[in-house]
């Protein structure tokens, strides 16, 4: 990654000469610009320029989307799918005119607390409509980046966001963060496209590292569907003086009646994690992330992420064990390994 070259002026100067003339590429209202992005999500861009059309026409403000009756609302969405979308931007709009806004927060910490909204659509709000150079990966940047750069971890693991994120963070155009951002979607449903890229027209093909190979087809890398049932688990080692806190599983299904470290079955953020304790009036010290794991079972993979937090006074419904109990008298399945290792060689 030192000697990465840089591919950002070829992107720009490709887009500005090629971009497709699209309805929400003449206007950089944040609203019109959440409103295409949400659409774009699951869906392609033909069939969205005409419900992008009629909504903006019939629901034009953030005020009217607050206010339009759920219904009708939904009649103009009726055949793009995925209604949850729909519902979750009149839930955002509402939220925000309480709050006072008449239009989209401009940072991404408030974008992403809003219904809806992740890190590819903050991103590109952030760097369509108010021109702040930001990173927002789709698929098309995953196959535009992981073909130029090679990239060999796959992109369905989910570390390896942070590999793609870093690499676009350098190319980011400080002065072209909306061409920057867009430049990957055309060129990626253009030029570099999943199958049959045509990379004699590319703007890249001269930084091209798959395509100096004949790769280009092997990339982006994706890990192999294993037919095994991917579940994504946050493993919390709660430590309260010297003891940490296991717990017994439920006496049927995986690893029945074992003891284990408390999880939950979904990836929390730090900022989820916090308010869950608040909720729950859990009185901690500090929450830290300890790092990624991966336990493959026979027919389910579990990746995990870790979080230590050192507690203020016990929970109840665990057991509190010290590191020589837990040695000596509990077998805690192999899949918390990774955790039990950093409890037992930091405490
Ligand atoms: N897909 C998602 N966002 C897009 C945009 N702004 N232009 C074209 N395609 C897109």
């Amino acid at each position: 990654m030192l000697q990465m070259k840089k591919i950002t002026n070829e992107l720009v100067n490709w887009y500005q000469q090629n971009k497709r003339d699209l309805p929400w590429r003449h206007t950089s209202d944040p609203y019109a610009i959440w409103i295409s992005e949400i659409m774009l999500q699951q869906t392609r861009v033909e069939a969205v320029i005409n419900y992008y059309n009629r909504f903006m026409k019939e629901i034009p403000t953030l005020k009217d989307l607050a206010n339009i009756k759920e219904d009708a609302l939904l009649k103009l969405w009726e055949g793009l799918g995925y209604y949850s979308r729909a519902r979750n931007l009149q839930k955002t709009a509402k939220k925000l005119l309480e709050e006072g806004k008449n239009t989209l927060p401009n940072t991404k910490d408030e974008l992403l607390k809003l219904p809806g909204i992740g890190l590819y659509t903050a991103g590109a709000i952030l760097s369509i409509a108010y021109q702040i150079p930001t990173v927002a990966i789709d698929g098309n940047v995953y196959r535009v980046i992981g073909r130029v750069y090679e990239i060999d971890a796959p992109i369905n693991k989910p570390s390896t966001y942070k590999i793609y994120e870093a690499i676009v963070e350098k190319n980011l155009a400080k002065d072209y963060p909306s061409e920057f951002t867009q430049s990957f979607m055309d060129l990626g449903s253009r030029i570099c496209t999943p199958k049959n890229p045509d990379c004699q027209n590319c703007p890249l093909n001269q930084k091209c590292l798959a395509y100096k190979k004949g790769t280009p087809a092997l990339y982006p890398v994706k890990e192999k569907k294993t037919g095994k049932r991917v579940e994504e688990r946050s493993v919390f080692l709660f430590v309260y003086q010297d003891k940490l806190a296991i717990q017994k599983r439920k006496e049927t299904g995986l690893l029945a009646s074992l003891y284990e470290l408390p999880n939950s079955l979904e990836y929390d953020s730090l900022i989820d994690i916090e308010n869950a304790f608040l909720d729950k009036q859990i009185k901690y010290q500090s929450i830290m992330e300890v790092g990624e794991a991966k336990h493959v079972f026979s027919h389910i993979i579990w990746y995990m992420k870790g979080y230590l937090v050192l507690l203020k006074e016990p929970l109840e419904d665990f057991v509190w064990v010290t590191k020589d109990e837990l040695v000596k008298n509990y077998s805690i399945p192999s899949a918390f390994s990774y955790y039990i290792d950093y409890f037992l060689t930091n405490f």
